[in-house]
């Protein structure tokens, strides 16, 4: 690997280049664009502080924009010999203009080129993620709404236990994301603060303007101190992975549901013929094997805070080669959770659900806290009525009150999902997309 820019006048041992670059290059793929708003953002400032001549700046702005058409092409490569997307973009900008980039390196270092461009990765990657994890809170409070008043057992340690509604269980989902999304919301907002300017990891002698970055790239803020911004690396991954799990939480324990209640034994679910899969000996099979799939890849993105902490919990501060491996399992993520998030939302618009269980008697004991109260209520102290109910079960003689009434908040009665759809919304009005987008536009075009 020729064209290092850190070459000096010796060779570096192949081996050793094999193994410190890895499957970097690979991951730096995903940062290609962002690497190029970056450098952008990054030498009008370098112009604005007499680093950079007006004319220079205007050819090296009119050459990073072709490369950003690249990306968004499909066609941006990372050449044989190159080291990483950064070294590519300044390679590329010398080869064609000479000199002029060989100048764009002033005031900054691959440390804080990566971290900018993690950032400006992950805060598009996360506007995604809202996006869909919106599209699935959506379906699942449409099928609440829809079968608000279909019955269905609860379970407590997976035995009958009280009347629950088809309303009550896929609205939880959706509350549940509303609360996810407030984990997506802090991450988005640690994401969204500009790392740019602290070099190495200890600033500069240039008088950089990191206002000015900070604002070209539609940042919220900066982070301040470079030994933090330096220190970010890692953390920020860490912080955004643990909202990429919590989501993952919420729609593995929605997969697994699906999967048991799907099951014959269950029956109150049933997904579309063309939703299943089949099995190449029984012929009669028609298996729930993308709630399986959705499960296993949520658990495995549960993992992900654990993976990266690991690799970068016992680092003191400053930069270490060590945090270039948390873009192996980190990049891919959001593909991964999105993917889950899709499915799932696709599946649940297709689910049917039983609505005639309860005519199974095997149900009717989940009524028997429904008669304790009624007895209650009527005046029975209620250890007398839970026994009464109690023996009456034993000895056969329960005849079940289906009619039940449960009217407080979030009831079988009272799911209060306008409530819930209000929270929803007024998280995701706090995340301000437009500012990046426009910033972002604004560079490009
Ligand atoms: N590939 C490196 C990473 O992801 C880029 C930064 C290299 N910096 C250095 N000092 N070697 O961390």
């Amino acid at each position: 690997m020729a064209n290092k820019l850190w070459e000096k006048n010796f060779e570096v041992n192949k081996e050793i280049e094999r193994f410190t670059v890895g499957r970097d290059r690979e991951m730096d793929m995903y940062l290609a664009k962002y690497d190029v708003l970056g450098s952008m953002a990054h030498i009008t400032m370098l112009e604005s502080i007499g680093l950079l001549g007006k004319d220079e700046l205007g050819q090296l702005l009119a050459e990073l924009k072709n490369i950003y058409k690249t990306c968004e092409r499909g066609e941006f490569v990372i050449e044989d010999d190159v080291e990483d997307v950064h070294s590519q973009v300044e390679m590329l900008l010398t080869r064609k203009l000479g000199d002029m980039g060989k100048k764009i390196h002033s005031g900054r270092s691959r440390n804080d080129q990566v971290l900018v461009d993690l950032k400006l990765f992950t805060r598009h990657e996360l506007k995604d993620i809202v996006e869909n994890v919106k599209v699935l809170f959506d379906e699942l409070i449409d099928k609440s709404n829809k079968y608000r008043n279909v019955l269905m057992p609860g379970y407590t340690h997976l035995q009958v236990a009280m009347p629950s509604s088809f309303g009550l269980w896929f609205g939880a989902y959706a509350e549940s994301l509303a609360d996810d999304m407030q984990f997506l919301l802090a991450a988005y907002r640690i994401t969204n603060r500009n790392p740019l300017g602290s070099a190495a990891g200890y600033g500069s002698s240039f008088p950089l303007n990191r206002t000015m970055t900070t604002e070209l790239l539609g940042f919220d803020t900066m982070n301040y101190n470079v030994v933090y911004a330096q220190m970010g690396r890692g953390k920020m991954e860490r912080n955004v992975a643990f909202a990429l799990a919590t989501v993952a939480g919420t729609v593995a324990k929605l997969a697994f549901d699906a999967c048991m209640f799907n099951s014959q034994n269950f029956s109150f679910v049933k997904l579309p013929k063309e939703c299943t899969t089949g099995s190449s000996i029984m012929p009669h099979k028609k298996n729930p094997d993308v709630f399986e799939l959705i499960r296993a890849k949520s658990n495995k993105l549960q993992g992900l805070p654990q993976q990266i902490m690991l690799m970068m919990n016992n680092l003191p501060s400053g930069y270490f080669r060590d945090l270039q491996m948390i873009k192996e399992v980190f990049l891919p993520a959001f593909e991964e959770l999105k993917d889950c998030l899709q499915m799932a939302a696709y599946i649940i618009n297709r689910m049917e659900v039983n609505e005639r269980i309860l005519e199974n008697s095997m149900y009717d004991a989940m009524f028997s806290v429904e008669e304790v109260n009624r007895l209650a209520a009527n005046g029975m102290p209620f250890r007398d009525a839970y026994k009464k109910v109690g023996l009456d079960i034993e000895e056969g003689n329960f005849v079940p009150d289906k009619n039940i009434h449960h009217t407080h908040e979030g009831s079988i009665g009272n799911l209060c999902n306008d409530r819930i759809q209000a929270l929803m919304e007024h998280t995701i009005s706090e995340f301000d997309f437009e500012k990046i987008t426009n910033a972002e536009k604004t560079l490009i075009e």
